[in-house]
């Protein structure tokens, strides 16, 4: 594996490694992506192998401008237009009737695509230089936490790939908001960095999966999934530290020899509290001033960093249900999960 910066130079040795079957780690604003030339099936086979990715679980295709439609999706329906227009390039994936050239290991077998036009300059450039559209799961083991810099791919698939470029810290941090334009009411499958808020503003109605008669999430969505090696507890948004502190207390007074936890709240409004508590040995807080999107931005940072740093337990908290927050809330149910 070669880690490189990204200076033009590199991106198009990256970009015509792409064009040659290797894979590349490259950044996107959402998360780091394993990306292999979509149209080389033998590429995206390595790209499912080297993530131990089960086959059933497509892969997105990412493109660096819009005619690049037309090589994957056979129609591109007036919502999905729409959409685009207002929110491409950025963390929206739209699942599009997949044209037959589209080789059946991307997708899965199902006879649709997934279409990301990222945002970051890094991620268009290698696309571009590419000269194909680029294949790309978020480039962490199947299961484990998305990396949001290059060196977190670096630790855990970093003998796996060709070449991983550089490009800071993502500054989203959640992947994709993934919404299916098959149908006529579009269902989001996954939420992510795209508020739900957003394009309900454009496009008006839109199911939402968990809700009686919604849609099936993507077949993605394990129930295990961004999990860290802690056992992670979740608690309701607001529940910390009242009732649960005193749980807590009794279950370490039980057991004092218990592993060392650490707690993971949303904003400062009650780490205080906690810290007096005496029960963790480390607190962190998402974001001081209680931005959704610094909160979004830092989560899976801190979720690499805690394990890196050894704990066993972590508690922590839901946030508000708004915005990037229902991400938030969708990736830390699922790491909570084993
Ligand atoms: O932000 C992102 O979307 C990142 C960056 C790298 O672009 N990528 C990413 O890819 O998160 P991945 O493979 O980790 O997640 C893709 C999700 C999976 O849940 C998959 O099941 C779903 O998209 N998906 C892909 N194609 C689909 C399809 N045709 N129908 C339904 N769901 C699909
Ligand atoms: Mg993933």
């Amino acid at each position: 594996m070669e880690m490189m910066d990204s200076s033009d130079e590199n991106l198009r040795k990256a970009g015509a490694a792409i064009a040659a079957g290797k894979l590349v780690v490259i950044p996107t604003e959402t998360v780091y992506g394993l990306g292999a030339d979509a149209f080389n099936p033998d590429a995206v086979a390595r790209v499912f192998e080297a993530k131990r990715r089960p086959a059933f679980d497509p892969l997105i295709i990412h493109i660096s401008r819009l005619d690049d439609i037309e090589r994957i999706a056979t129609s591109f329906p007036p919502k999905a237009r729409l959409l685009a227009e207002a929110l491409w390039p950025g963390p929206l994936t739209m699942i599009l009737p997949k044209r037959p050239e589209v080789p059946d290991i991307v997708t899965s077998g199902l006879d649709t695509a997934a279409v990301r036009f990222p945002v970051h300059p890094v991620a268009r450039k290698i696309i571009e230089y590419s000269g194909t559209v680029v294949a790309a799961p978020s480039a962490n083991p199947f299961g484990y936490i998305s990396p949001t810099t290059a060196l977190h791919v670096a630790k855990t698939l970093g003998d796996r790939v060709d070449f991983i470029v550089d490009g800071g810290p993502c500054a989203v941090g959640v992947e994709s908001t993934v919404i299916d334009m098959t149908r006529d009411i579009p269902a989001v499958l996954r939420p992510g960095g795209m508020p739900l808020e957003r394009i309900r503003d454009i496009i008006g109605e839109v199911l939402i999966p968990g809700k009686k008669g919604g849609p099936i999430a993507s077949p993605g969505q394990l129930k295990s999934h961004y999990a860290p090696r802690a056992t992670l507890y979740l608690h309701p948004w607001n529940s910390l530290p009242n009732a649960l502190l005193q749980a807590l207390s009794g279950a370490v007074a039980a057991d004092p020899s218990a592993a060392p936890m650490a707690a993971i709240v949303f904003d400062s409004s009650r780490a205080s509290i906690l810290a007096e508590s005496g029960l963790f040995r480390r607190i962190d807080v998402l974001s001081e001033r209680g931005d959704m999107r610094e909160a979004a931005s830092r989560l899976f940072a801190l979720l690499h960093e805690l394990d890196a740093a050894g704990f066993g337990i972590i508690h922590a908290e839901r946030v508000p249900e708004e915005g990037l927050g229902r991400a938030i809330n969708d990736r830390l149910y699922r790491a909570s999960k084993k």
